[in-house]
């Protein structure tokens, strides 16, 4: 057998133990010592965790662009501020030519993937979003993401048959009370179903967790990790708790960063291949969040489309939000000597 130190799953393995010996079973994230990223554990495991991702997709970024399509939102999830209930946001919906021109753009800039993204808005019609997600097939190579919340089986089978190749949809916190009281009228379950259903009819499927949400603990977010594993998702993301100004949980503690990036780490030693994101939520914990995020074990980064005037109202973090242009991710790659489609064209 080789020595732990040479074995990145064992070495996690050992490490996380190590890590949750120090904290109490049903402690809270946020407020419970972190292991520093500057100490021993960490910089192995963040180590262990780029050399799996190397292996996997050597030195290449993957470059995801984002188009948000609609801010109207069925849900009032306590953390986000695009709930029903917050009155104060501008509502918005970007029409079919406007997301396909989009797409062409982005296909201009290098970008392999378009992200169609929303919140639960249950009355953008199906029938709009088929021919966007045909039209973009049609008249690009774009790979289409979709990201919608939510939806009937029949318009997933819809959108997967015009050409839709994978869907995101977050279980947001892997224990499912929390999960009901930070997202009432909905239930973890169902959620769990959708994303059962869509890999079973032939989506990539992508989710993922907030960490640091209220009342959350290190244990169930490690369980997250292993139940993503079980359904053999293509894609995952850890973001850490942003208070949204528009929501009832505005005056709770930011998410550890140095917890998110642990628990990023491990996700990539124990999904191995999968494409993480370095989410832009991190960078509102820290200047240089998001190589931070990379350097933990991310592959992909996700540049926004959206144009700006709306990108002003898609409020899922805060009013804060620090969404990354093309510029940015470009000096964010470059900065950490990695490559990627988005570099090689002006
Ligand atoms: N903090 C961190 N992440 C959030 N999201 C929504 N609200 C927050 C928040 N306050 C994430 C969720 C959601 C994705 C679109 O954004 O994971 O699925």
């Amino acid at each position: 057998m080789k020595p732990i130190a040479e074995n990145p799953l064992l070495h996690s393995m050992q490490a996380s133990e190590m890590f949750l010996q120090k904290i109490s079973p049903g402690s809270n994230p946020n407020t419970e010592l972190v292991v520093s990223s500057e100490g021993g554990v960490n910089r192995q495991l963040f180590k262990s965790a780029v050399n799996i991702r190397t292996q996997h997709f050597g030195n290449e970024v993957y470059p995801r662009g984002v188009v948000e399509i609609s801010n109207y939102c069925n849900l009032n999830c306590l953390y986000c501020g695009m709930r029903k209930d917050n009155l104060t946001i501008n509502r918005y919906r970007l029409g079919h030519n406007e997301i396909v021109q989009i797409a062409l753009s982005m296909e201009q800039h290098g970008i392999k993937s378009i992200m169609l993204q929303s919140g639960d808005d249950y009355t953008y019609p199906i029938a709009s979003l088929v021919k966007t997600v045909h039209a973009i097939r049609k008249e690009t190579d774009l790979r289409v993401i979709l990201c919608l919340g939510e939806r009937k089986r029949a318009d997933l089978e819809a959108m997967l048959k015009a050409g839709a190749n994978m869907y995101v949809l977050k279980l947001e916190t892997p224990n499912p009370i929390l999960f009901q009281k930070l997202r009432p009228s909905t239930t973890f379950e169902r959620r769990l179903n959708q994303l059962k259903f869509m890999k079973k009819i032939g989506y990539q499927i992508s989710s993922g967790f907030i960490v640091g949400l209220p009342e959350q603990t290190h244990h169930e977010i490690f369980e997250g990790l292993m139940l993503l594993k079980d359904l053999r998702v293509d894609a995952a993301s850890v973001s850490p708790f942003i208070p949204n100004e528009g929501s009832p949980l505005k005056n709770e503690p930011f998410g550890s960063l140095e917890l998110s990036l642990y628990f990023l780490a491990q996700m990539r030693i124990h999904l191995q291949g999968v494409y993480i994101p370095a989410v832009s939520a991190f960078s509102l914990l820290h200047k240089d969040g998001q190589a931070l995020a990379m350097n933990a074990g991310a592959n992909v980064i996700t540049i926004n489309f959206t144009p700006k005037t709306n990108a002003k109202q898609y409020l899922m973090y805060s009013e804060k939000r620090n969404p990354v242009s093309l510029e940015r991710a470009r000096e964010l790659i470059l900065s950490l000597g990695m490559t990627s489609s988005i570099l090689q064209i002006n």
